[in-house]
Parts: C-alpha cells; structure tokens; sequence
C-alpha cells in the first residue's frame, strides 16, 4: 500500500512538474519584450528591437543552444518601409552558425562567430580527441576556430540595413550532454531544431512583423548543410516524432529559399566523391578552418591509397544511379574509369568560375592549368587543377575507419559517442565500430527528400563552393544543384574563384539575390 501511495505521489509531482515546464515555455511571440538597439553598418545607423533568447520549444532539452534571436527594424512599428519592404512583405533572413556539426550559439548583433560565441566549457576538449591515433594532433573536436573563414562582415547586422528581418536560432550539436553525460545533439537533433525555430516563427506569423511566408536559410559548411536540408526536407513526416516530443509550435516547417555556402552534405556518399576528385593525390596537408594550426605535408600510406582507390571505383555508380541530366536532356553519367558528362559538367563550373574572375580582371596567367585564347578560357586540365587544389583529407574523408572525422562523432547515439554511416566504414573498421541507423542517415541527406511526396522543398536556391575549396569533394555541390533543377525548382550555383572552404564573402550579391526573388 505503501508503495502504490509513494508511486501515486510521484506520478502526480511528475505530471504538475511536466505541465509546470510547458507552461513556464510561451510560445506566443511577445512584441512587448525587447531591447532597443542602435546599430551601425558600412556608416548607416539604424534601430532595431531584438528580442534575444526566446527558447523556441515547449519541452527544451538544452536551453544554453535551443533559443533564437530575432531583430526587427524599428520602421515597420511605425508603418514605414524600408528597401521597398514594409512589416508584411519583409523576408525573414535566418542564419545558422552551425560550423562542424558541433552545437551552436544564435547569431546576434554582436556576434558572428561559427558556433556563435565562445565554445561552451564542456566543448573545449572532447573524448575523441583522447582518442587520436599516434601522432596526430588533437583537432578540438573539429571545433572550427575563431574566426572562421577570416574576417566576415555581420551578416545580422547586414541583413538589418537591407530592411529584413533576422531570426537565427542556436542548436544542439555533436557535443551536447546533459548533466547525466547522456548526448543530447547527436544527428538528428541539430535540423530538428532549426525545424522546430522555424515551427515557431510561421506559427506566429500573424503577431510578428516580417513575412513567414519568405524564409531564407543561411549558413556555412556543417551550417550550410543544415540550411540546405531545412529547404529539402519541408514538412517531410519523417521528423515529426522528433518535433512531437522537443513540443515544437503547431505550424509547417517550410522555408522559402536557402542560402548555403560550401555545404558538407551528402554524407554517406561523399566520401567516394573525394576520392574520385582526389585519387592519385597521396600528399596531404590538414589544415583548414578544421584543424586550427595547419600542419606540414604527409603522405598517404599504402593501405590509405588502396581506400583511395576503391572508393574512387564506387563513385560511378552512385552518379548513375541518381539519372540525372544536364542541358538539353544529356544524361550525366561516368565510365568505370570516372570519366563522362558528369565529370565534364563539374569541369564547366570550374571554367564558368575561371571565366568570371577574367572577365572582372583577374590575371590568370599563373593558372598553367587553364587554357585562355582570346579572353575565353577554352579547356581546363582537371587533373593538374586537382593538383592545384591539393588533398586535405584522408580517406575516407568523412566516415573515418579510426572513428576521428567529426562526422563519425556526428552519427553517435545518446550512448555511443561516435558510429559509423557507410557500408564502406562498417566493413572496414579499424575501430570495430557500430554503424548509424539507416533511417538517421538517409534523414540527414537532403538529397533523399528533394520534391519527394509529401514534402514540400524550398524553390529557390543559391549554393557557392570556392574552387579551392576541399573540405567536400566538387561532385557534392553539383549533384545537388542538378537534382534540384531536374526536379524543377530555381537554382544558382557558382564556384567562386580561389575561394577556399569559407562563407558570407559576398553578402552584397546575396542581398540582391534575395530581393530579386522575394520583391
Ligand atoms: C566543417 C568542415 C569539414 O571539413 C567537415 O568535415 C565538417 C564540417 C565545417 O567547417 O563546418
């Protein structure tokens, strides 16, 4: 009797204790609550309301990251416009600082650091870093550094000038654990909450100044796959359990367009992309906004180029499976060797890039691997570019067969901090590792939701991959935009020329991008 009482008690405190939680969580927007901010960009000052650390769902897992800022122009408290946009018509432009797939701070007014801030002291070091093998430097988790891709203008503040409005929510990352060291940020969790901060913002669109109808994603690398498997992936079912239980708002998780910069996606095949770029390249330098210091040249071993080369061999018939085409219903394909119109559209891109930067007065003179008549470049060596570009990484470069890549930490459970995702990884490890559930793994690929069933992808698209980027294979960049245009919607990928893995260098050419498809 005793025991049913004391049970009985519990149940009750637990139930008051839950509905206490959901209650102490608003999720109705209050336009009361802000702080007044004056602002400065490229010599405009201007004033804002922002209403800082909303937490956006009702049953948060982690505070420190699940809240969103959300900066609002003054003007359109007073009826006025700004850019030709007034409180219902301005765009909402969303930011994530998401950068290696670890948890992530909102982007603000004063910050625009990747992972928004300083890393949190449970991030500083991380158990994998224990784990490195003999020799290799610790990489902080592939924390990204301060700093990130050089100075960067702040892409909140220059939103703001432009007249949109800005809402950039935190999220939970691959190191994220709760006081009972149970990992809480695993994939799925990080789209899970941009899916959730989008919830919140078309659920109170009715009470809050901007149009939830006109969402544009942003973000870099890790932050650019997320923005890009938040516009392949809206309203896909497939998440729902996950926002059920985080008490996301009643609303769709749509966005309008999205905006990604090198995005390091496609995971579970990108590993065979590297290696069909990079195959035959067996010095590597680490480095990169991944490793902090960048370290000297090494060599590949034997073992490490027979992965190479097999992985390289896998490429082909991922590609072919996709059926993708190109202009004029040419089927993009590869031979055994890798060759076909596949490989010739990557190489169109990278000549497209080289084009620009001539026609704008770039000296190309040094690049012995193009070839210029007349002021067009005619034809471009892909095997003395790739030499150009040099390898960054080991293969495999993702589904790291020692568990030491940070998507391997990426893919862990609650209770297993790294797994692997491929077939390859599972049959090759060095770790005796587990491997990811299948169904997590095919969610965190944008390319198994783009215009599927029940799923509504965003129509517009601006992706940019630098041409002297590596820290994802070329292939990644273009598979995507060309799937998405096979499917219909509106795509505009370049390879900006000699940019290295980086973001937000060209906010100038977002900004116009976004108004022409938003006015
Ligand atoms: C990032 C870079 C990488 O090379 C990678 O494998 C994962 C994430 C990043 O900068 O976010």
């Amino acid at each position: 009797m005793k025991k049913v009482l004391l049970t009985l008690v519990c149940l009750v405190s637990c139930i008051s204790f839950v509905n206490a939680q959901s209650k102490s969580i608003d999720l109705n927007f209050n336009a009361e609550k802000f702080e007044s901010q004056t602002l400065t960009f490229n010599g405009k000052t201007f004033k804002v309301r922002a209403y800082e650390n909303i937490v956006y769902v009702n049953n948060p897992v982690d505070t420190a990251c699940q809240k969103m800022n959300i900066y609002i122009p003054e003007e359109y408290f007073s009826g006025k416009s700004i850019n030709g946009y007034s409180a219902a018509t301005a765009p909402i432009f969303f930011p994530n600082k998401v950068g290696g797939y670890m948890p992530s701070q909102p982007a603000s007014t004063k910050s625009n650091q990747m992972g928004g801030g300083p890393p949190l002291k449970s991030e500083m070091k991380l158990p994998m870093d224990d784990k490195k093998p003999d020799g290799m430097p610790p990489t902080n988790g592939g924390m990204p550094p301060m700093g990130f891709g050089g100075p960067r203008q702040n892409s909140v503040l220059a939103a703001l000038s432009k007249g949109y409005i800005v809402a950039s929510a935190g999220t939970r990352g691959r190191t994220s654990k709760n006081a009972s060291g149970i990992y809480t940020g695993k994939a799925l969790e990080g789209i899970v909450d941009l899916k959730a901060a989008v919830r919140y913002l078309k659920y109170n669109d009715k009470n809050m100044p901007g149009d939830a109808n006109k969402i544009i994603s942003n973000g870099t690398s890790a932050g650019g796959a997320m923005s890009t498997l938040l516009g392949a992936t809206g309203n896909n079912p497939d998440y729902d359990p996950y926002l059920k239980t985080l008490g996301a708002a009643s609303a769709t998780d749509d966005i309008f367009a999205v905006s990604a910069y090198c995005p390091i996606t496609n995971l579970d095949n990108a590993d065979m992309a590297y290696e069909w770029q990079f195959f035959g390249i067996n010095t590597y330098r680490r480095g990169g906004p991944m490793q902090g210091n960048p370290q000297g040249a090494s060599e590949l071993s034997a073992e490490q180029i027979a992965v190479s080369e097999q992985l390289k061999k896998l490429f082909p018939s991922y590609v072919n499976s996709l059926n993708l085409k190109g202009d004029h219903g040419i089927i993009l394909s590869l031979d055994k060797n890798g060759n076909g119109t596949f490989k010739d559209l990557v190489k169109a891109y990278v000549v497209a890039s080289a084009q620009k930067a001539l026609n704008e007065g770039t000296d190309l003179s040094s690049f012995t691997f193009l070839t210029v008549n007349n002021g067009k470049v005619t034809q471009m060596d892909f095997d003395a570019y790739v030499r150009y570009m040099q390898r960054q990484k080991i293969p495999p470069a993702f589904d790291a067969l020692d568990l030491s890549s940070p998507e391997t930490n990426l893919f862990g459970t609650a209770t297993i901090n790294n797994q692997h995702f491929t077939e390859y990884g599972e049959a090759h490890s060095t770790a005796n590792a587990t491997r990811a559930d299948a169904l997590i793994v095919k969610m965190m690929n944008p390319m198994n939701y783009i215009g599927q069933p029940n799923t509504k992808t965003s129509k517009y698209w601006r992706i940019r991959h630098g041409t002297k980027d590596k820290d994802t294979g070329l292939a990644i960049p273009v598979l995507l935009a060309t799937l998405l245009e096979n499917k219909g919607y509106n795509v505009n990928l370049e390879l900006p020329w000699e940019k290295p893995h980086s973001g937000d260098y060209d906010l100038d050419e977002l900004f116009t991008w976004i108004d022409g498809i938003c006015k």
